[in-house]
């Protein structure tokens, strides 16, 4: 099984009689939050949108806090309840079915990810973007509702490549499954999104997909989910001015 978990260190404690989850940052935590900050705006420059980084430092923390959990609520945004947050711990309800990479590989109801595209729709309909949207950053209840988790690079951002950050990384992180079940969690994903936003998918949500797929699902099925739909891919160059010639 595939764990993506490398900003801080997760552990289960009993507080009070309920299970709660404590994260606590790892000394590496910054240089990770940097990176990915980076990565982003490198990405942005070679696909030709260039965008500025995103915020990091105390807003980190901030979006995690309180309020902005207050107003994903009011977008239709569920989160865990938050218990306690510093700049170096956070502690908030413990999610009994686990995250949402790991209940689609255990085979649960694509029809998750149809929730987690309409999370990412309903964000992106109020002007902002998770940045980081891979799966494992979703749970799944028991009752099969799907909250969102690791909040803190939530960005007031709402450009065309933000979007399609937060949709190709979101498909970037399932690549790993096969052929068949990856097709159908896709499609669910777009159903749940465009119940939201009415416009197309970005066309560089797929490119973004597949870069980051090489990082996020290193796997050959990476390989074949990424050449499933080469017709899609080609018909978005032939719109955007290019031609690839047979020889
Ligand atoms: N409230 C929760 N209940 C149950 N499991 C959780 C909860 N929060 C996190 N987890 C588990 O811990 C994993 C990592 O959590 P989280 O994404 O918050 O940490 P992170 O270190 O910021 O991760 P990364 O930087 O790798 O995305 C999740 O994918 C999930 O499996
Ligand atoms: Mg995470």
């Amino acid at each position: 099984m595939y764990f993506v978990n490398w900003q801080r260190e997760i552990s289960i404690v009993e507080l009070n009689g309920e299970k709660v989850v404590v994260k606590r940052n790892k000394l590496s935590k910054n240089l990770h939050d940097y990176l990915l900050s980076i990565t982003y705006t490198i990405l942005s420059i070679l696909l030709v949108h260039p965008s500025a980084p995103p915020e990091l430092g105390s807003k980190l923390t901030l979006n995690e806090g309180f309020k902005m959990r207050e107003k994903l609520q009011q977008m239709g945004i569920p989160t865990p309840s938050l218990i306690s947050l510093t700049s170096a711990l956070l502690i908030e309800d413990f999610i009994v079915g686990g995250n949402l990479y790991e209940a689609l590989s255990r085979g649960r109801d694509s029809s998750l990810a149809r929730s987690a595209g309409s999370i990412t729709g309903r964000l992106h309909r109020s002007g902002y973007s998770f940045i980081d949207n891979k799966s494992q950053n979703y749970l799944v209840t028991f009752s099969g509702k799907v909250l969102r988790t690791d909040l803190a690079f939530i960005q007031r951002k709402d450009s065309i490549f933000a979007r399609s950050m937060d949709i190709g990384s979101f498909l970037a992180s399932l690549l790993a499954l096969d052929c068949k079940r990856y097709k159908e969690i896709e499609d669910a994903f777009y159903s749940g999104y465009q119940t939201e936003v009415k416009s197309n998918i970005p066309y560089i949500s797929i490119i973004l997909r597949n870069i980051l797929g090489f990082g996020l699902s290193l796997s050959s099925n990476w390989v074949n989910n990424i050449l499933q739909n080469p017709e899609k891919l080609m018909s978005y160059w032939r719109k955007f001015g290019f031609s690839i010639e047979s020889p």
